[in-house]
């Protein structure tokens, strides 16, 4: 098939790790007979100082003109004072609102050749394998902010139909796992909580039966996650609360840089990131882990373009590198540290 992948590297380690995955996706062009177009484009601080702005019009542009976009990472520390009206995160929280991608899933699934690289013990990661699907545009991200000199707000919003919507998309994918649902909020104390686990036990009563669901609180859920996340199939949750126990799940695989990332919206188009950030401190030194971009390119292959073969291929060939132990720093190698570059390799070997 012909593609245009829109390719974001973005700033710190994003370069490093999505010239990885684009390597990866030009391997499976070839061996799969596909034509596909990767045209790169900057954000973020990349993007501040080559234009002024975080996200500039010809990055938008490409991006709604493309069948899926690989994003990298953003962030920099010359842009990290909080009282900066122009910030480089700002470009992912406009492509996500602009491209419409309500929906973040997060799979985060461990691999048993790097248990000993969890702070948690082996026994409690066998099987683990969680859909965390985030809503991704409203919350209290995208809700009316004001600010004076003594006093500041942000505003939490949920709407019917936009919980409406990400529950379906929690339903249709538990039917396609192990059909249980996790809803997590904090309906105790929150308005747009209530409204949340009101809409999603109709959503899922009504349009998936067989499929389990069950309601968790947010601070309950961050403990069990720890304490038996063998438990979890599909996790639904709001934008913030689904931010934080993302990084909290990515202890599991034992790596930040293990966890990939789709961002989908009503259509096909959809955007793919891993979910750790720019990473400054260890920026163009090559010893990034480049595995959840890769795994991320693999979400835009099925998610995106169709290709659940080729998805599965690039999956297990990460599979395979990591299980032939082929470790980047962050993985605690016993001997020296796998680079960049030679995780990648191991992958397009392994392909
Ligand atoms: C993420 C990040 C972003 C978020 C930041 C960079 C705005 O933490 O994708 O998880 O909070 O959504
Ligand atoms: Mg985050």
């Amino acid at each position: 098939m012909k593609a245009r992948i829109a390719v974001l590297p973005g700033d710190g380690i994003g370069p490093e790790v999505v010239r990885e995955a684009v390597r990866c996706l030009e391997a499976i062009a070839r061996r799969h007979g596909h034509d596909f177009e990767l045209p790169e484009a900057p954000v973020g601080a990349a993007a501040m100082d080559q234009t002024g702005v975080p996200l500039p019009p010809g990055t938008l542009a490409l991006a709604k003109s493309s069948d899926a976009v690989l994003f990298g990472a953003i962030g920099d520390p010359r842009y990290s004072d909080p009282a900066l009206k122009i910030r480089p995160e700002q470009s992912i929280l406009q492509l996500r609102q602009e491209l419409g991608l309500y929906a973040n899933l997060r799979p985060v699934v461990t691999f048993p050749a790097v248990y000993d690289a969890s702070p948690l013990r082996p026994e409690l990661l066998a099987g683990v394998d969680v859909m965390v699907v985030r809503e991704l545009t409203g919350g209290i991200y995208f809700g009316p902010k004001t600010r004076t000199d003594t006093q500041a707000t942000d505003t939490c919003v949920y709407t019917v139909a936009e919980v409406e919507r990400i529950a379906r998309l929690a339903g249709r994918l538990a039917r396609q796992r192990r059909a249980k649902i996790t809803s997590v909020d904090k309906a105790n104390v929150l308005e747009t909580s209530r409204l949340w686990r009101t809409v999603v036990t109709r959503v899922i009563a009504e349009e998936f039966a067989g499929v389990a669901l069950e309601h968790t609180y947010v601070d309950a859920a961050a403990m069990h996650l720890l304490r038996r996340p063998a438990d979890f199939d599909v996790v639904v949750t709001e934008n913030m609360f689904g931010d934080i126990l993302t990084d909290e799940a990515s202890m599991l695989p034992g790596s930040l840089g293990l966890c990939a990332s789709a961002s989908l919206g009503a259509g096909t188009l959809g955007l793919y990131e891993p979910i750790h950030g720019s990473a400054p401190d260890i920026a163009g030194r090559g010893v990034a882990n480049p595995y959840a971009t890769i795994l991320s390119a693999a979400l835009l292959l099925r998610h995106s373009l169709g290709l659940e073969t080729e998805a599965r291929a690039l999956e297990a060939a990460v599979g395979r590198a990591i299980a032939a132990g082929v470790r980047t720093a962050d993985l605690k190698p016993q001997g020296a540290p796998a680079s960049t570059r030679d995780a990648g390799a191991a992958v397009l070997a392994a392909l």
